[in-house]
């Protein structure tokens, strides 16, 4: 089956946040919405027709989590990334940033630090900082070409401080797009394991990953870095389901189950909803289509953005994203600070983007643009940041 990824979207009756929420960090609310990490595409009809069953039998009371769920996270998990996972070891939390916070309430102390690769993802840096624990930034590198590696010399010289006791790894990587390479993930993860420092794997965005790049489970590298590892990942950004609100962690060691299942239940937050559920189970059995054809139109979207700046915007500098359906996109040699970069898009384009100092200091001048939408809604996106930079 073919589907349509063109298909044009008006959320402005959604109670879409990206939509209708864009006053709370831009303007107004009538920006051009290019911000925030969810898709103006539909989710899969497979998906869809899930929720409507479920909506049809009008009884939405407490549910359990059937087996058939977490086998087909298992079965996703092993058929695309060559990762087999024990269910046993699969738990739900209500995102994975609330995930990744209770790992850090859980199995670190006030005042311990956390490292994280910057520029990333901002929530991790909050994460760490509101719950009182030492943020520590290994800053990524980046060559002539906009291409980003890690600097394993600054993480190690890093990773050696006692006080390090987790690392919050990205990958693949929001905002710059990487998809880590197996050398990569296994260096990083053996400098983590000479120095007692816990992984927790951001890997949200596993299935987004383009042509030519492969996804690698950090868990999947040895026995060894699989024990050091919680791994987070969901349906929710694959497959536009963020709003149901549920993410799985992978977590291997048992000894440490009962830690988390105790809290999990002082919380009361071990349940999801229905929806939530048979979108996820349906996704996960009878999707592998849908996902390939999403990622073939975003990959065609980023290949329209990359060759519509080299034609048109040949001051900003872009490379294209192995992952994701984020571009970053670097103005630095328009010499703005960062407040007038932000306004200038705001006021004179029209256009809300994230902002690339959320994410650090490293991405000061830079803006971040989601091109999960429509072609049509992607080249309105270029037109506008095109009229910006001309009123220069
Ligand atoms: C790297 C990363 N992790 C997590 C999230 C959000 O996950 P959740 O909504 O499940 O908390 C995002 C959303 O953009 C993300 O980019």
């Amino acid at each position: 089956m073919q589907y349509n990824f063109n298909e044009k979207i008006d959320r402005r009756n959604n109670h879409s946040a990206k939509w209708s929420e864009m006053d709370r960090n831009f303007i107004s609310n009538d920006l051009w919405p290019m911000w925030i990490a969810d898709m103006d595409l539909k989710t899969a009809p497979e998906v869809t027709k899930a929720i409507e069953r479920k909506a049809s039998e009008g009884i939405f009371g407490y549910v359990y989590r059937p087996d058939g769920y977490y086998r087909s996270a298992k079965e996703w998990c092993k058929d695309r990334f060559s990762w087999d996972i024990d269910v046993e070891n699969l738990i739900h939390t209500p995102g994975v940033v609330p995930g990744i916070s209770l790992m850090i309430r859980l199995f670190t102390k006030p005042g311990d630090k956390v490292m994280i690769q910057t520029p990333v993802y901002y929530p991790f840096s909050n994460v760490v900082k509101k719950n009182g624990r030492k943020l520590v930034t290994s800053s990524l590198l980046r060559d002539k070409d906009g291409h980003y590696t890690m600097d394993f010399e600054d993480f190690e010289k890093k990773a050696k401080d006692p006080e390090v006791k987790f690392f919050i790894l990205c990958n693949p990587h929001n905002p710059v797009g990487r998809s880590w390479k197996r050398e990569e993930l296994a260096k990083i993860g053996k400098i983590c394991l000479e120095n007692n420092v816990r992984i927790i794997s951001d890997e949200i965005w596993r299935d987004l990953v383009m042509p030519g790049h492969t996804h690698t489970p950090m868990a999947s590298i040895s026995k060894e870095i699989e024990d050091i590892t919680i791994t987070c990942f969901s349906a929710a950004k694959t497959f536009n389901l963020a709003g149901l609100q549920a993410a799985f962690l992978h977590f291997p060691r048992l000894e440490e189950r009962e830690v988390l299942d105790t809290e999990l239940g002082i919380l009361d937050i071990k349940r999801n909803n229905p929806y939530a559920i048979v979108a996820a189970e349906a996704a996960f059995t009878q999707c592998h289509s849908w996902v390939d054809q999403l990622v073939e139109h975003i990959n065609g979207n980023m290949d329209y953005l990359v060759e519509y700046v080299s034609k048109n915007l040949p001051r900003v500098r872009v490379q294209k994203p192995e992952a994701t359906y984020l571009v970053w996109l670097d103005f630095k040699d328009y010499g703005l600070g960062k407040e007038k970069l932000s306004k200038l898009m705001q006021e004179k384009g029209k256009i809300a983007l994230d902002d690339g100092f959320w994410f650090g200091v490293e991405g000061e001048g830079f803006e971040r643009i989601n091109v999960a939408c429509p072609r049509q809604m992607l080249e309105e996106g270029m037109r506008r940041i095109s009229k910006a930079v001309e009123s220069l």
